[in-house]
């Protein structure tokens, strides 16, 4: 594997690349899910490269930029023991040089949710991983479905703006008791932890009450926020069922719509989503 910093060591690197090139773009700080991206990209691609960027322009004010974790050894090895070919780390000046001054402006799936809970957030992800598609020009990107508006926001961005990358989206992945994996859960505390996965429980059992005939969207949510009550020990951000494309409110069901749920355990914000689908 080898590590670079710059544009221009990464550009050499690219140019020597003669078949599929893959991408998964992270904030580092890597955990299996990161990993089981980096295999579904070495199975699809000749060459698999992984960035590693702590990007300050998604972060707000009062967030956790400067304690972001930031196991720089760990996630070298990490990534060559996952036989990751190129790894890119570049500095902040790297990516965002004094005087620059544009940014990506996302629309409307970027509004509600996350994008309302943490304003501006979209617009710094849009503009980073632009950047770091045209750095690396790769064939297919990788990223998360646990990030499900992320996801919807960067699909809608690419269309948007004609990127040729092909975007693959990977199944979350999850710890035997549900809770999905997520670089923010080493902030839980050990008494935390306990009863973090009541978000996949909740979801769980809405999916469970859509399919024995409650099909009630506003029940399904507020059984939900029940259900995080009596557990204790979380502030709900949201947790609604939208329509999988535009992201809005639904308040009948077709065939399936997505659960986006938010919330905070003690300091640590944790999000989560799941399809719920009409019975068989
Ligand atoms: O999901 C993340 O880790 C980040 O938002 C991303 C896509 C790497 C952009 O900084």
């Amino acid at each position: 594997m080898i590590i670079v910093e710059s544009k221009a060591e990464l550009q050499r690197w690219r140019h020597k690349q003669a078949g599929l090139v893959g991408f998964v773009p992270t904030m580092g700080a890597l955990h299996v899910g990161h990993m089981s991206l980096v295999n579904a990209c070495r199975m699809e691609c000749h060459a698999t490269a992984v960035s590693i960027f702590v990007n300050p322009t998604q972060f707000g004010p009062h967030e956790d930029f400067n304690r972001y974790p930031r196991p720089i050894e760990a996630d070298a090895e990490l990534c060559e023991r996952a036989g990751v070919d190129l790894l890119y780390r570049p500095a902040v000046a790297e990516m965002y040089p004094p005087g620059s001054q544009t940014m990506v402006e996302p629309g409307a799936v970027a509004q509600r949710w996350c994008g309302a809970a943490r304003p501006g957030h979209f617009r710094g992800v849009c503009t980073i991983v632009l950047k770091l598609l045209n750095q690396v020009a790769p064939h297919r990107m990788y990223l998360g479905e646990k990030d499900a508006q992320q996801l919807r926001v960067l699909r809608q961005m690419a269309a948007d703006l004609d990127v040729a990358t092909e975007i693959v989206g990977c199944p979350t992945t999850r710890e035997e008791d549900g809770l999905a994996l997520s670089s923010r859960n080493r902030y839980l505390s050990v008494a935390e932890r306990v009863g973090a996965d009541a978000l996949f429980r909740g979801m769980r059992r809405a999916q469970q009450q859509y399919q024995s005939g409650i099909i009630d969207v506003a029940t399904l949510e507020k059984e939900f926020r029940t259900l995080l009550s009596y557990e204790g020990g979380w502030a709900l951000e949201y947790a609604a069922i939208v329509d999988e494309n535009t992201l809005e409110p639904l308040t009948v069901f077709g065939a399936s719509g997505l659960f986006l749920v938010a919330a905070r355990r003690g300091a640590t914000r944790l999000i989560d989503n799941m399809v719920i689908t009409r019975p068989q």
